[in-house]
């Protein structure tokens, strides 16, 4: 639906060129899980064909905590990729209670690594040598502040005495802002933004926060996951939370600040270990994540800051330069599969089994 009567009224003034293909600067995605080994070798492909370059979640086991396992990790990826394929991974270093501040510092130099990721220890997958206290990685965080390197934040407290739906929130008061307070020059990315306390956070914080938004956190809300049984590839970290913060994110994706970017966090697991009695938290949405996200910004009325979000906002917030080269993506129906194999398994993409109205073209 229209966020607002003017919104709408230019997307239908633009309809003629807009009405059955869109064509923008090919976009990057500004988070993503590749994976390694056999798993690596069959997602890769699925992100380099839509996106030209994307941030790499460095949350292996063992994580890519320094120069050499980002560098090798990097070669792993490029040699993964389709024959032919245009895709620059760009990488992130796994930070930890002992992360070397030189270390950042040289492999940031070096161009190994873009970013560094905030880990709390315990959030999520792989996150067990994450960060106990950001007090341990102060020395780390200055000399970030002071080279321009972007801190990407999972931002959630981890304890146990946080209910899951409240972890983003509380994050913000008692880790975010205190860290902003005393680096206030720290360039951060609020990643996979959930909340609308996130949302708040980042629009009134100073020009150097920004965020990224994952398709499904646009399209679902706790129902999803829940309602007629528990669905287990609706299930991600941080969790999809109430539908007031689904709406507060669809305004802020769409809404054409250059704070919000896009950052799929795609991030495949095992049919099986998915449909488990502990299952991993993840959504697989590399495949389909141009329709995905476009199906918002044409329900928004918004098709005409498309562009922005996928293209522009990521790399100036980066610094990196625009992407030089076009893509299409048709209006014209895609159905999803219902799962798509991958290293002896299968995986189930988000939105499996639905026909979303819009088709990348290449
Ligand atoms: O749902 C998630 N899956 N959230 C994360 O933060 C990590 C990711 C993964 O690596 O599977
Ligand atoms: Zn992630």
């Amino acid at each position: 639906m229209a966020r607002h009567g003017w919104r709408s009224r230019a997307a239908q003034i633009k309809a003629p060129d807009m009405t059955d293909s869109l064509t923008i600067r090919r976009p990057d995605d500004w988070h993503v899980h590749l994976r390694d080994g056999a798993m690596l070798e069959a997602v890769a492909g699925h992100t380099a064909r839509q996106f030209a370059r994307a941030i790499v979640m460095p949350n292996l086991s063992p994580p890519v905590t320094n120069v050499a396992l980002a560098t090798a990790y990097r070669e792993r990826i490029v040699a993964a990729l389709p024959e032919g394929a245009d895709f620059t991974p760009l990488m992130t270093c796994y930070l930890t209670d002992n992360t070397d501040p030189d270390e950042i510092r040289r492999g940031f130099e070096a161009g190994v690594f873009t970013a560094a990721k905030l880990y709390p220890a315990g959030a999520t997958t792989n996150s067990d040598s994450g960060v106990t206290d950001v007090a341990n990685i102060r020395a780390v965080l200055e000399v970030m502040a002071e080279i321009g390197m972007v801190l990407c934040v999972h931002g959630e407290v981890t304890h146990a005495d946080v209910d899951i739906f409240d972890r983003e929130a509380v994050f913000i008061e008692r880790v975010l802002a205190p860290l902003l307070a005393d680096l206030p020059q720290l360039k951060v990315v609020f990643e996979h933004l959930t909340s609308e306390e996130g949302v708040k956070f980042v629009e009134n914080a100073d020009a150097n926060v920004a965020a990224t938004i994952t398709p499904q956190h646009l399209h679902i809300n706790r129902n999803a996951m829940l309602v007629g049984g528990m669905r287990p590839h609706a299930y991600c970290l941080p969790v999809a939370k109430r539908e007031k913060h689904r709406l507060a994110l669809r305004r802020a994706a769409t809404g054409g600040s250059a704070k919000f970017f896009l950052g799929t966090d795609s991030a495949p697991h095992a049919r099986e270990a998915k449909e488990s009695a502990c299952g991993c938290a993840g959504i697989f949405n590399a495949p389909f994540a141009l329709e995905s996200y476009l199906a918002v910004f044409e329900e928004e009325g918004a098709i005409d800051l498309f562009e922005g979000f996928a293209s522009e906002h990521g790399p100036r917030f980066y610094g990196l330069s625009l992407n030089e080269t076009r893509i299409t993506i048709e209006r014209t129906d895609c159905s999803v599969p219902a799962q798509i194999a991958a290293d002896g398994t299968q995986l189930v993409p988000f939105h499996a089994g639905e026909t979303l109205r819009w088709r990348f073209a290449g």
